[in-house]
């Protein structure tokens, strides 16, 4: 299955990895990166969060997809870009070495050569092996990774393009809950370690997301302090090294796990840090600027974890809110951006970067008009439709903020109603029809918003995708003038 390994010579395999050893000296780790998710109805235009990313500081940027307009936006820009394979592409990339080919030529060739995009790493999957996936991409991720690999090299990127597997914490564990019981998932044990041999063989890194909200989400009884990084945690003792908070502890769970494999050299990148900021009790303004201010100090500082001194190579999840992710893992999905969909800065953050303290909002953003849809005054709330239409709006758009706990909790029944409606509304581009609702629906321009909870007003559409209606009109008065010119 090593096809490159296979038709590399002696020679230039030692050259390869000379090579590696040499760029990775080179390679300083600059900087914080950002991941940038475009799962959403009304997301900002490309080039508008490129220079937020620039403006704030960001040096790298982890994509989750090859987007062919996000990628070009980010041409020129220097920043250092990771561009990721989804899951649902893996099965194809491990059968076949020229689907690899074709997918490195239009991802990673085109955009370096024509574009200058300074693409250094491809995530090959997306925390492939959770175990809510039944084990679905275990037979294909590995392959994948290696074809990927292989056309890397055949392309001529094989040393500034880097593979890697952005993997889920659990992929290890500890027997003794310990740091240094760490080892890799029994049940893919054998896996890892031929994901690992292979990723130290090319000076590939190590990716992993680390999520203590999500420890805290699913534990009642997990220490909230241990979460931060105030250091005011009962610390848990290894051997003589106290952890106080449980990035060090997870992060040196794994840097045991690779050294008692041979491997304790081996680069880590943490892919994804962050909290979110809503959807759950403690999903929260004050907790999310908690937990990143005290992350980017701890990163800043330089001091490492115990296992492992130096800087901290890190992607904060996320850079902005995606209200069409899916709410199977809870409603706080949607709100872990450091900004708002809209590109506004949630909170206080300083990211040791040019703009130390504050976030730099987006510039030039497009709104729609000022206007929401709400439940008419008149309504009856003993009405059976309006039921049926909270319903219906919350399934097609996002009521993430309503619920105990969320910033939108103060509301009575009759703004809870609101609420549904305006963001129906809204993410149908505020049109007439998208606020009937049974005649229950009514358009204000008196913001509802109150105290925490904000009615939103949507953002234009990228130009791209709202001019497609006039192109496609553009194309068939085409089409008649030419049938026009053929009779
Ligand atoms: C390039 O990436 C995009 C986005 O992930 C994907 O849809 C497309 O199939 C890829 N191209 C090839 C040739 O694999
Ligand atoms: C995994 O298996 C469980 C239980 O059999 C099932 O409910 C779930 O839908 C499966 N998930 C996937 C991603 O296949
Ligand atoms: C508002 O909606 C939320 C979420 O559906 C619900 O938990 C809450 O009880 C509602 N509040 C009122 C006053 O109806």
């Amino acid at each position: 299955m090593l096809h490159s390994r296979k038709n590399m010579g002696w020679v230039s395999m030692a050259m390869a990895l000379g090579m590696s050893w040499l760029l990775s000296m080179v390679r300083p780790v600059t900087g914080i990166g950002a991941n940038w998710g475009t799962q959403a109805s009304h997301p900002l235009p490309p080039e508008t969060v490129v220079r937020m990313l620039r403006e704030n500081g960001f040096q790298k940027v982890k994509l989750f997809d090859a987007d062919y307009d996000t990628l070009s936006a980010l041409g020129k820009s220097g920043i250092e870009v990771m561009v990721g394979i989804p899951n649902d592409m893996l099965a194809s990339l491990a059968s076949s070495s020229k689907a690899a080919e074709k997918w490195v030529s239009k991802n990673v060739s085109t955009h370096i050569s024509s574009n200058n995009v300074n693409i250094r790493y491809v995530a090959v999957g997306n925390e492939p092996f959770l175990q809510t996936y039944n084990g679905s991409f275990l037979r294909t991720t590995f392959p994948a990774l290696q074809n990927i690999q292989s056309a890397l090299i055949k392309a001529g990127h094989g040393n500034q393009v880097k593979v890697t597997v952005p993997l889920n914490a659990d992929v290890y564990s500890s027997s003794s809950g310990l740091p240094s019981g760490g080892d890799f998932r029994s049940d893919i044990h054998d896996l890892m370690l031929q994901i690992v041999q292979f990723l130290s063989y090319y000076g590939a890194p190590f990716t992993v997301n680390i999520y203590p909200f999500i420890s805290l989400y699913s534990d009642p009884s997990f220490p909230v302090e241990y979460a931060f990084f105030d250091g005011k945690a009962t610390p848990l003792n290894d051997a003589g090294t106290n952890y106080y908070n449980m990035f060090d502890a997870n992060h040196d769970t794994l840097v045991w796990a690779l050294q008692k494999n041979g491997f304790g050299n081996m680069p880590i990148i943490i892919g994804e840090i962050g909290w979110p900021t809503d959807g759950d009790e403690n999903a929260n303004l004050n907790y999310a600027q908690r937990f990143n201010q005290g992350f980017m100090s701890h990163i800043l500082s330089g001091k490492g974890t115990p296992m492992r001194a130096g800087p901290v190579d890190a992607y904060l999840f996320s850079l902005i809110d995606e209200d069409k992710k899916s709410i199977d893992p809870g409603h706080f999905e949607r709100h872990w951006g450091i900004f708002t969909f809209d590109g506004l800065p949630k909170y206080q953050l300083n990211l040791g970067s040019a703009n130390s303290g504050s976030l730099v909002p987006a510039k030039n953003v497009k709104y729609l008009a000022r206007m929401w849809c709400v439940l008419k005054p008149s309504a009856n709330l003993e009405d059976t439709q309006v039921g049926d239409s909270v319903s219906y709006a919350c399934g097609l758009a996002d009521c993430t903020s309503l619920g105990y706990g969320t910033s939108c909790s103060n509301l009575d029944a009759r703004g809870n109603v609101s609420y549904a409606f305006n963001s129906y509304f809204q993410t149908n581009d505020q049109a007439d029809e998208a606020c009937k609702f049974s005649n229950l629906g009514t358009i204000t321009k008196i913001d509802p918003s109150t105290g925490s909870c904000r009615f939103e007003i949507m953002i234009e559409l990228p130009l791209s995708a709202s001019t497609i209606p006039g192109g496609l009109s553009l194309l068939i008065l085409a089409i008649i003038l030419s049938l026009l010119t053929v009779l």
